[in-house]
């Protein structure tokens, strides 16, 4: 049976996005009877650029599952500082690992890597291009907070350019019915083109706008993001764009009390620490969501029953 890698969502169904997020949401609640269902099997986790949540989150979710772990966070630490090839090195490491989480500053790299891969492949954040698994974290939290993904007013302020995350939240949500974006930033960082298109073509409505005050009345989530400072090629303009959102609690003050605060994290200085009390703040509960969901994508991909059900998530697996 070929494997079937997470390079970007489309690489699995809408409704298959659903059953992971509704899998995940039961780890949630009956997190130690999934314990074991990873026994003998190992992950490998392979970070060209710094991580903690998806990392720690992924080496989180195979050691709760009983499985194990061995990778690099650091490609000077690996033969990849002697100058081995991308190609190479999966090739080598798809041997030793049943399943491998790979995160690289080079959009595409990810993609070429499953080309490359005896074993599934799961894109963890590809330059400023793609992260599908940071979005179904997103879709779980919504799901708790929201209890739907569709007709929902979406806005998502800050870095929108090169916020792969954003990117990717975007292309799930467009799937919905009926939602609709407000995409806040300033001029030099709005969402790229093909994620305009993309839209376009789905036939959602979108807006851009720069101000987050005059937005923030109509929406029913809220998705900050960072300026990603590692992005820019020169310093004197995220020194001049930096800071340039931040949102408090007296701002909060003007959205509707059911608008759920999402932050991918880390976060700089866009959302002030006054906010994190706020029953809103639902950042810090979707961290923790990061867990169940990659606990639930490693069964789906590695073709592992639910214990609970008896039933794989995927049925091509
Ligand atoms: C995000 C990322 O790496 O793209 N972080 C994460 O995975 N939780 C967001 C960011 O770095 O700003």
């Amino acid at each position: 049976m070929q494997s079937r890698h997470l390079i970007d969502l489309s690489d699995l169904t809408p409704d298959e996005w659903e059953d992971i997020t509704a899998l995940a949401c039961d780890i949630r609640g009956h997190l130690d009877d999934y314990y074991g269902t990873c026994r003998g099997r190992i992950l490998a986790t392979l970070f060209y650029e710094p991580s903690t949540r998806t990392q720690m989150s992924f080496q989180t979710a195979m050691l709760r599952l009983g499985g194990r772990i061995i990778g690099f966070d650091n490609p000077a630490n690996s033969s990849v500082a002697k100058g081995e090839t991308l190609k190479d090195t999966v090739r080598v490491v798809s041997g030793y690992a049943d399943i491998i989480a790979m995160r690289h500053p080079v959009a595409g790299a990810a993609f070429a890597a499953s080309l490359y891969s005896r074993v599934p492949v799961i894109n963890a954040g590809d330059g400023g291009h793609l992260h599908p698994t940071q979005t179904l974290t997103d879709l779980v939290t919504l799901r708790n907070e929201k209890g739907t993904f569709s007709g929902l007013c979406i806005g998502l302020c800050g870095d929108l350019k090169n916020g792969r995350t954003v990117h990717s939240l975007i292309k799930a949500m467009a799937h919905f019915p009926d939602n609709r974006f407000v995409l806040i930033s300033t001029p030099d960082l709005g969402v790229p083109s093909y994620i305009k298109d993309f839209l376009s073509a789905a036939g959602c409505r979108y807006e851009e706008a720069d101000n987050l005050m005059e937005a923030m009345p109509q929406l029913d989530v809220l998705y900050m993001t960072r300026i990603q400072q590692e992005r820019f090629f020169n310093e004197e303009d995220y020194l001049r764009l930096k800071g340039c959102y931040a949102l408090d609690e007296k701002l909060l003050q003007l959205a509707p009390p059911t608008m759920p605060v999402l932050h991918p994290l880390p976060r700089i200085d866009e959302i002030k620490p006054d906010v994190d009390n706020d029953p809103r703040a639902a950042y810090f509960d979707q961290v923790h969501n990061g867990v169940y969901i990659r606990m639930a994508i490693i069964l789906a991909l590695l073709g592992i029953p639910d214990p609970l059900t008896g039933k794989k998530v995927l049925e091509s697996l």
